[in-house]
């Protein structure tokens, strides 16, 4: 977010200004879609079912719905993909984030890469290319777990890492966009 004193002079137009980082706040709020991409990755269809005593007994259904209307109640739009292909995400990321039409692209993204996290470069990638800042997110703190999963291939270029706050972690992701990228006054709406 640009500081006033970042800002180009009043007399110049939003399409004189060559960059982003030229633009005030409200021209760069304009540019927003307010979209978020919430993306998780393998296994996590599986959430409910799979192994609850590390990851809970919520649904990734539950989850989805929980957030979107969290997010609509702010009227943000949640768009949420999840696949066990790591191509697939790759595909979705690209989409959502760089490839489709600038109205249809979103502001920022939530991921949980599950098992991917530790693995993949490619995904990593995907998420550069898009330029959309990310927040990661883990149900289980991956910390306390087997050291392979300490390592992630997305976590020193993510703008914050959420882990082992079991489903609430993915709120509190939604909220830290609601209040840093759309400076919303989560009090008011309660
Ligand atoms: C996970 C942690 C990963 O290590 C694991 O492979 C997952 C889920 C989590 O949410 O805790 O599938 O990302």
């Amino acid at each position: 977010m640009n500081t006033p004193s970042q800002s180009a002079s009043t007399s110049e137009t939003t399409a004189e200004k060559t960059t982003v980082a030229d633009m005030t706040e409200s021209e760069t709020d304009s540019l927003q879609t307010r979209k978020i991409l919430l993306v998780n990755g393998v296994n996590l269809n599986l959430l409910g079912k799979r192994e609850p005593e590390i990851y809970g007994h919520t649904t990734l259904a539950n989850i989805e719905e929980r957030l979107t209307a969290r997010a609509a109640s702010y009227g943000i739009e949640l768009i949420c993909i999840q696949s066990n292909h790591e191509g697939q995400l790759i595909d979705d990321i690209q989409h959502h984030g760089l490839l489709a039409d600038a109205a249809s692209q979103v502001d920022t993204i939530i991921i949980n890469p599950a098992a991917f996290t530790h693995t993949s470069v490619a995904l990593r990638d995907a998420l550069l290319a898009t330029q959309k800042p990310f927040i990661e997110v883990h149900l289980s703190n991956v910390h306390t777990r087997e050291p392979f999963r300490h390592h992630s291939y997305l976590s020193d270029v993510a703008v914050g890492v959420i882990c082992g706050l079991g489903h609430l972690g993915y709120q509190m992701a939604l909220d830290y966009w609601l209040v840093n990228s759309y400076r919303i006054d989560l009090d008011s709406n309660s």
